[in-house]
């Protein structure tokens, strides 16, 4: 996977060390945990942890997390990753979050559509999963315009917040892809 994705409003780029204090900045809102893995609280030594980790899966090609940036900025506001990449089986998983106050953008909808570009044509993939938990219908729309087909729901498939959570899950095949019906 290349290093810098560039985008219109948006460039994507691996992560260094010195991206942690934005990374924490952003990451330590509840709202960003609630409906992701992300932990809670979220210390700046998760965030740290989190890029020396992400620069080793890179190299070995076992996932990727790329920082979102402005254009006109370079501080990191979010990430996208692709995660749990199965060569055998060609196929990911993508996550992402934004920094709050930058939501509603439409900076999540162009990451997803580069990263899944990317996923297709460099890493070759045939198939591409997200799981979102119930009460995001933002990250539901974000999927949905990038092509992705809500495949079923993963009953009480989390133990998050105290509770045991359903996941829906959806997928987006290369096929899919290739065929551009859902493209803009
Ligand atoms: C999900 C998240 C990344 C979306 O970020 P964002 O900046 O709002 O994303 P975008 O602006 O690219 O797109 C959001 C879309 O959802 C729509 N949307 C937002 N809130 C909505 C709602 N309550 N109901 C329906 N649609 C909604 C927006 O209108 C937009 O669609 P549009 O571009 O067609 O108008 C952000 O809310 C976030 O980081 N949430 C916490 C982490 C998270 O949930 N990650 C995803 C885990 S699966």
């Amino acid at each position: 996977m290349k290093k810098i994705i560039e985008g219109n409003k948006i460039n994507l780029r691996f992560l260094k060390l010195s991206d942690a204090k934005s990374i924490h900045k952003y990451a330590k809102d509840p709202l960003i945990s609630r409906t992701t893995f992300v932990p809670y609280p979220y210390t700046l030594k998760h965030a740290r942890s989190f890029i020396r980790k992400s620069q080793i899966a890179a190299r070995k090609g076992k996932w990727y997390a790329y920082g979102i940036e402005k254009k006109s900025s370079p501080e990191i506001i979010g990430i996208i990753g692709i995660h749990g990449v199965n060569k055998k089986n060609k196929r990911a998983d993508l996550g992402y979050w934004l920094g709050k106050k930058f939501w509603g953008g439409g900076m999540v909808s162009e990451a997803v559509e580069l990263v899944v570009k990317a996923c297709f044509l460099n890493l070759k993939l045939n198939r591409i999963t997200s799981c979102v938990l119930p009460g995001n219908p933002a990250s539901t729309k974000i999927l949905k315009k990038n092509g992705f087909i809500e495949e079923g729901i993963l009953r009480k498939q989390i133990f998050k917040g105290n509770r045991w959570q359903d996941i829906y899950l959806y997928g987006l095949l290369r096929e899919d892809f290739k065929k551009k019906k859902f493209r803009k």
